[in-house]
This record gives C-alpha cells, sequence and structure tokens, in this order.
C-alpha cells in the first residue's frame, strides 16, 4: 500500500472517519422547499442524483431527525432548488434546524404555491413516489413534473470535504456522461 494511505475495515470505522472519507466525493448542493400549512419550508441536501430518464425520476436521503423532512412528506410535494456558485450563504441558511430559513433568501411561490428560491441555476418540481428504508437516513424517491433551468451560464456550488467550492471548468477534455 502507498505511503501515507491507511486501510480500515468497515466493521471497525467510526461515524467520524466514514464520513471522512465519503467527503472526498464531491456533490453539488440542492435545497428541498415545500409547504407545511401554506408556509414554505425547507432543508439543505448534498444527497440529491438523478435515478431514472424514463419516468423521469430523482432520489435524495433525509436524516430521519430532520425535522423539516415529515412535513414536506405530509404535502407529498417538493421542490429541487439547484444552487449556484454564489449562493453558499443559501446553502447555510437551509443546514439549520428550525428559526425563519426564509427570512434571509429571495425566494417566490411557483403558480401551486410551492417556495422556489432565486438565483439558482435550476429548480424541479415534483411529488414524492416513494420513500425507503436507508439506515439512519430514509431514501426519497421523487416523480419530475416540471423543469426550470433559470440561467444557463451560471456555475454550481460544490461540497467537497467540508466545504464549499466552486467549478473550473476544463477546456481540453470533451468526455461526455449521459
Ligand atoms: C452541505 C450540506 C449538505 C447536507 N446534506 C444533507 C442531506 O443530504 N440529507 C440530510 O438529511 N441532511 C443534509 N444536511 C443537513 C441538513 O441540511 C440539516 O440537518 C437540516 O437542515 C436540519 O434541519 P431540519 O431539522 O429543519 O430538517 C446537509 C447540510 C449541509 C451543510
Amino acid at each position: 500500500m502507498a505511503r501515507g494511505v491507511s486501510q480500515d475495515v468497515v466493521d471497525e470505522l467510526e461515524p467520524a472517519r466514514f464520513r471522512r472519507a465519503l467527503s472526498h466525493f464531491a456533490s453539488g448542493i440542492v435545497v428541498i422547499t415545500g409547504t407545511d400549512g401554506g408556509a414554505p419550508i425547507g432543508l439543505t441536501c448534498q444527497s440529491f442524483s438523478s435515478l431514472s430518464l424514463d419516468p423521469p425520476l430523482v432520489l435524495f436521503s433525509v436524516a430521519r431527525t430532520s425535522t423539516t423532512w415529515p412535513r414536506i412528506a405530509r404535502s407529498g410535494r417538493l421542490v429541487v432548488n439547484i444552487l449556484s456558485d454564489v449562493q453558499a450563504d443559501v446553502s447555510a441558511a437551509f443546514a439549520v434546524s428550525g428559526g425563519d430559513k426564509f427570512g434571509r433568501v429571495a425566494w417566490r411561490p411557483d403558480d401551486d404555491g410551492l417556495p422556489v428560491l432565486d438565483g439558482t441555476l435550476a429548480h424541479l418540481t415534483g411529488t414524492i413516489s416513494g420513500t425507503f428504508d436507508g439506515g439512519d437516513h430514509l431514501i426519497v424517491v421523487t416523480a419530475v413534473s416540471s423543469i426550470v433551468e433559470s440561467d444557463p451560464d451560471a456555475l454550481p456550488l460544490l461540497y467537497f470535504r467540508s466545504a464549499y467550492h466552486q467549478v473550473v471548468e476544463r477546456r481540453d477534455d470533451g468526455a461526455q456522461a449521459d
């Protein structure tokens, strides 16, 4: 094994060590929003992923300790707001439990009254199609019913090794994934 590289068996992993190892995987950041009795609610999520093109499905996982999630789940409808690189403060605002998360961010209700954050790259609106066991998290599958791409030139907010980062575009490589 290379010098400086250590290997742990999963059984012996401390949660903090596991979390640190997973932090090497970079991701974008979304804020999941919804309503409870007409009031806007939301939480920051890194665990968002595309799932299916036909039918259009996305997924994210949410901690069983989340106080916001059961309230969004009750309504069955949600918005996935994909944050841009200037929205680290928005991510932080929605990553706290309790308080007025919408007080410090710009947002508007969509035609159905669901809260949409301003300044994002895009947002997806959908209905919860399934919730599955994921250990101390729930895996939430959402059927997407509408999409809005707000700013095709904006760049995403990234989360990597427990810190926010920005994309640096490589111009020497034309490889594309599906
Ligand atoms: C960058 C970042 C990514 C996060 N990703 C997730 C996630 O994928 N799932 C989750 O349940 N919580 C995630 N959190 C934590 C939640 O945002 C936070 O626990 C939540 O807002 C708690 O509020 P609530 O009690 O109102 O649900 C993340 C936090 C940050 C800062």
